[in-house]
Order: C-alpha cells, then structure tokens, then sequence
C-alpha cells in the first residue's frame, strides 16, 4: 500500500499587521464585537505588489527546505487558490518556474476556502495512484484584495498568507483518508460577483468583493463539520479518541469550538491561529499546520484531522498520520 507521507511544512505572512482597533478607524466596528464574534485580533495584509504566488513561494522554499528535497525532485505542484495572481498562467506555473521546479505536472485548485484541503486530496490520489513520488501542495491567498473596505460586515473577517507542505509516496502510514465535497446550490451565500466570463462588474457598479450572508453561512458551516468529523473518521476506520489533533478552518473561533465539542475535545488539542491570522481561506488550514508543527506542538506518529470550509459551498476534510 502507498501512502503520501508529508515530509515538511512551510508558510509565509506578509509583513503587514492590522489590528482590530486599526479597523475601528475605517469602518464602525470595535475590538470587542471581532473578538467576541469571530475571535480575531489581528490579521496579515499583503504590501502593495505582494502577491499570491510571493507568499506561496516563501512557504514552498521553507517547505523544500526542510524536507531536504530540491524543487527540481518535485513532479507535481497542486496549488489551491480563489486569489491567483493572473488569470492564467495558474499561480502554481508562476511559481513552479520560480522553484526551478519546471515540467512536472502544475495546476490551481478553486475550492474557495477548501482550497488547500481539496489539493491536498488531489496530490493524495496521484500519489496513490502511483503518478507522482513527490509533491508540494501549496494553500495560499491575498483575499484582502477583493475585499470591500467599506463593509464592515466582511472587512474585518479576512487576511492573507500561504502554507505549504512536501508529500512523499511512502509505505507508511500517512494521509489514512481525505473527503472532498461541494454544493453549488449554495453559491448566494457566500461568493464574489464579477469575474472574467460575466464582466469585471456587477450590475450595481461593484467591481470585485466578497459578498457573504454570514449568519446562514455560519450556521451551515457548523451543521457541515459536524457530519464531516464522522464521515471521515469512518473513511479511516479511527474512533474519535484516536484524533490527537484538531486543524480547522480558521473563521471563527466559535464555528472552531463546536466542531471541538462535537470530537469531545479539549481546546488545548485544537490548533488556533484566527487570532492572529483571521480567515485566511486557502491560506488559513496550512498556516495553522506549520505554526503548529513549528512549535513542537505536533509530533511525527499523531492523528491530525485538518478540515475547511467555503464558497461553492465546499468542504473537505484529511486524516493524516504525520
Ligand atoms: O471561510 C468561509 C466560511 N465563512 C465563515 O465560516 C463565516 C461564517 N459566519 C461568521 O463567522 C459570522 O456569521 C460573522 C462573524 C460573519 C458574523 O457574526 P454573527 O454573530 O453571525 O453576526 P450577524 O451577522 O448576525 O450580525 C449581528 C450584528 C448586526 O447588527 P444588528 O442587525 O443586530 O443590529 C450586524 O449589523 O452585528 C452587526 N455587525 C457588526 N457590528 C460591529 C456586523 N458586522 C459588524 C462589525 N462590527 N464588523
């Protein structure tokens, strides 16, 4: 039996830190209302110029680094993104070159915020598939650009950073099950209006911005995670005891507390970064995986369970022996 085993991780945050209280300055919200909502206290803005396929080669590098494995090793390059640099080539050819990782397989996955989990899955199957020997599966996102400044309904929710991790086909024990799921009934809960084929304008003169009705969208995210833990625990034949760590999609520490309760675990097996990074989208699975392997919190032989939510509506989750 093959296995993708991950051999490193990596991320990358801009610069940038916008606090609450540096919000409270543009739009009418508090401090108070974010974090007792949201549970975010500061996020990562990306420089002018600075984008998706920069913070995705950073964490790439760190990655590669770190697995002792050159770019030029790497057959296949899954990027997941909703905020690609150009239109095409795909974020994952701009950085492939990058790398020095030039003629192995390289494509963008569009899952929203399950970007990262979705190419995760997709890298997954190659691997298993016997189709590639090694990969790296990068999440990465400037949402802050298309988000409306003057809506504090949605500004003060999003951030932008990259994770990133390398994959070995291994006959250990590693990925033990990903499910990938997607409800394009959903789509008016939470999307982006314009885009190439439609016009670069909605029909109230918007260009581009992230359009949510949160509480629906919350509720819904909820529901979901709570059938997607049972779900994927079957996939891997694993009790809910088994899980030695939680790595959620970070957009609300509230969405993150109830699917904790619904495992019967502790916040203290609960990786958190909202906080810090707020919601990342395809960013925010990876960037939590690497703060915690880089904090010696995780340890090689334990259970991660990494799940996301997001527009589409996605969802996906892994279940990973590290
Ligand atoms: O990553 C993709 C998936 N996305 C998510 O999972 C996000 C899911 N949704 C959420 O996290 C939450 O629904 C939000 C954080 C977006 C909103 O929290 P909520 O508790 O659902 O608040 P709400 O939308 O029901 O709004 C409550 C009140 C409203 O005022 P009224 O109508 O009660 O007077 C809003 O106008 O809070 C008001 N409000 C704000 N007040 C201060 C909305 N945004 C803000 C704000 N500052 N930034």
């Amino acid at each position: 039996m093959t296995y993708a085993r991950i051999l490193a991780t990596g991320s990358a945050l801009p610069d940038r830190v916008v606090t609450n209280a540096d919000l409270e300055k543009i739009v009418d919200t508090s401090d108070e209302w974010i974090r007792t909502r949201t549970g975010i206290r500061e996020r990562r803005i990306a420089a002018d110029g600075e984008t998706t396929g920069d913070l995705s080669f950073r964490a790439a590098q760190q990655a590669l680094a770190d697995a002792g494995v050159k770019a030029s090793e790497i057959d296949l390059l899954v990027l997941g993104t909703t905020t690609p640099d150009l239109i095409f080539p795909s974020t994952a050819c701009l950085i492939q070159h990058r790398l020095g990782a030039n003629g192995c397989t390289a494509f963008d996955v569009n899952a929203a915020c399950s970007g990262f989990v979705y190419a995760l899955g997709v890298a997954n199957n190659f691997i298993r598939a016997g189709q590639s020997k090694k990969a790296l599966v990068v999440g990465a996102e400037t949402l802050t650009r298309m988000v409306d400044w003057s809506e504090r309904e949605t500004c003060v929710l999003f951030g932008d950073g990259a994770g990133a991790v390398v994959l070995e086909a291994s006959g250990e024990p590693g990925i033990l099950a990903t499910c990938l799921h997607a409800d394009g009934g959903y789509k008016d809960l939470l999307y982006n209006p314009v885009g190439v084929s439609v016009g670069f304008k909605d029909e109230k003169n918007h260009g581009v911005r992230i359009t949510m009705k949160g509480r629906e969208v919350f509720k819904f995210a909820v529901k979901t995670f709570d059938a997607l833990v049972g779900e994927t625990l079957a996939a891997a034949g694993m009790q809910e005891s088994e899980v030695d760590w939680l790595i959620p999609h970070q957009a609300n520490l509230r969405i993150i507390e109830a699917t904790a309760k619904r495992l019967k675990m502790s916040m203290d097996r609960v990786i958190v970064t909202v906080d810090k990074h707020a919601n990342t989208s395809s960013g925010s699975v990876p960037l939590a995986l690497d703060a915690a392997v880089r904090s010696g919190r995780i340890q090689r032989g334990q259970n991660l369970l990494l799940e996301a939510f997001g527009g589409g509506f996605t969802w996906a989750s892994a279940l990973v022996r590290y």
